[in-house]
């Protein structure tokens, strides 16, 4: 069975940048569920937050996490799927992650985070403090979930996708 590598963490942390990378590095492929999200709405995340708010995107979000999930956890070839950032604000997402067993919370400095995160295309990062108090509210729910923990502050991407490769085989080593 392929192994099936989750990638969660706050917005601006890299996780599709890093994630397409480890993809690339290990053969493996890439989903991203914010792209899916806007392929199942035929929207931008921006227009669907403008449709009907936050509570619209949660439940798009919440079909397509599922469904890729199911589609693609113990099929054959490795895979690595980055969340959006609030996917863990969603209870059954949440407490799904719980269970799956290679969960990668990419960790990063808040102010970084930010400065990447304002690019026009995240109507939850307009505030600096707006977005402080967010990640102050989720920052126990990626922890509680992550079974791998990457620092990824002052880390090139191919650092960062370097160390999830090393944390996978120890990990498979102890398995
Ligand atoms: C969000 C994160 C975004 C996207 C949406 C909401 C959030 O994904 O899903 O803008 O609530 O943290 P990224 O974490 O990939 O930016």
């Amino acid at each position: 069975m392929g192994p099936t590598l989750i990638l969660i963490g706050f917005m601006g942390s890299g996780k599709t940048t890093v994630g397409k990378r480890v993809a690339h590095d290990l053969g493996w492929e890439f989903y991203d569920t914010d792209l899916l999200v806007e392929q199942e709405e035929g929207a931008s995340i921006i227009e669907i937050f403008e449709r009907g708010g936050e509570v619209a995107f949660r439940e798009v979000e919440e079909l397509v996490i599922f469904r890729l999930l199911d589609e693609v956890i113990g099929k054959s070839a490795g895979k690595v799927v980055s969340l959006g950032g609030g996917s863990v604000t969603i209870e059954n997402v949440y407490r799904r992650l719980l269970r799956e067993s290679l969960v990668v919370l990419l960790n990063e400095d808040v102010e970084t985070a930010f400065t990447r995160a304002l690019n026009g295309e995240r109507p939850l990062a307009n505030d600096r403090e707006a977005f402080r108090q967010l990640y102050a509210q989720r920052k126990d729910k990626y922890r509680a979930v992550a079974g791998i923990v990457v620092q990824t502050q002052g880390k090139s991407i191919s650092q960062v996708a370097e160390e999830i490769a090393v944390k996978i085989r120890k990990r498979k080593d102890k398995d």
